[in-house]
């Protein structure tokens, strides 16, 4: 195989005969990168999964070097689970719906492909989005219930709560806008000699547990905070907030809220977020 990238010169000149594909790749935690170059037939309507998969079928570079099938991840494939989150051509996103002729349209030399920056790579195109999902055990993103018996119906929120709730309850946990924030800093920790895999874990929830939690959690403890029975958590969630990693850690860049593909008005919960804090802080000073 070649690594030519020749233009369909018959029935279709819009499009290439090939795709070049350029992956940065790393066989485990903690390894060296590096990037391969492969190449797919264009086919219509290809987004980046079908790309990867006739790569992984492929399993060999353009130059023809067998290698292991590169590894990825994807769930829904309708961006719903967020699983398949990478950085395609620079833009962190989801795979299954970036479109393989809209990528072509602003670069039709090759489609870059690499992991998600500010989460530790397991392989390859696969990272662990794990502190992601402790910001929203830190905020206490659910409604409690207390048991599992029919309880009626909960109670009526108003259209205008439901419409302002409704944007925030699409988050899909993606990882997006906490990729994409400033003032969110990678953090990847290495299991030392000895270490037991509980150790590990828990050194990592500690390394975690004080760090920026992002837009994402601090989203959905206004989500909750505004439901009526999600609420009676209320003040535990306004306490993460007001502790370090909570909102006070947002530097107001507003990264988040322009690459959040489900289009979550992240700057404005983030404010929601923010004056609640200080109601609360204030309201604790003089109760003391
Ligand atoms: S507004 Fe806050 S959360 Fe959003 S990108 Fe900026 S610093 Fe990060
Ligand atoms: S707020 Fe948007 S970008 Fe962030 S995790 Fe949720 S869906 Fe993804
Ligand atoms: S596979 Fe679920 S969002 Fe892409």
């Amino acid at each position: 195989m070649t690594a030519t990238n020749t233009h369909h010169q018959a029935s279709t000149p819009q499009h290439p005969e090939k795709v070049n594909v350029r992956v940065l790749r790393q066989d485990g935690p903690g390894q060296p990168t590096y990037w391969e170059r492969h190449q797919v037939e264009y086919e219509e309507n290809m987004n980046v999964i079908s790309v990867l998969q006739r790569i992984a079928a492929q399993a060999a570079t353009v130059e023809g070097n067998k290698v292991t099938p590169v590894a990825w991840d994807c769930g829904c494939l309708e961006e719903v689970c967020g699983s398949c989150t990478m950085v395609v051509n620079g833009k962190v996103r989801q795979s299954c719906t970036a479109l393989v002729d809209r990528l072509l349209e602003d670069n039709s030399a090759e489609i870059e492909l690499r992991p998600m920056t500010k989460f530790p790579v397991i392989r390859d195109l696969i990272v662990d989005r794990t502190r992601l999902f402790q910001g929203l055990e830190r905020v206490k993103a659910w409604v409690p219930v207390d048991g599992y018996s029919d309880m009626g119906p909960g109670p009526r929120q108003s259209r205008k709560q439901q419409e302002q709730s409704y944007p925030l309850s699409q988050c899909m946990s993606c990882g997006c806008c906490l990729d994409a924030c400033p003032q969110y800093q990678k953090i990847e920790l290495h299991r030392r000699p000895g270490e037991t895999e509980e150790q590990f874990e828990d050194r990592k929830r500690e390394a975690y547990g004080s760090q920026f939690m992002g837009a994402a959690p601090i989203s959905q403890a206004v989500l909750f905070n505004s439901h009526p029975t999600g609420n009676s958590l209320a003040e535990e969630r306004v306490e993460a907030l007001i502790a370090p990693g909570g909102v006070q850690a947002c530097g107001n860049a507003q990264n988040c809220v322009a690459v959040c593909p489900k289009e979550i008005p992240l700057t404005t919960s983030i404010g929601r977020a923010g004056r609640a804090a200080t109601v609360h802080s204030l309201k604790k000073m003089f109760d003391s």
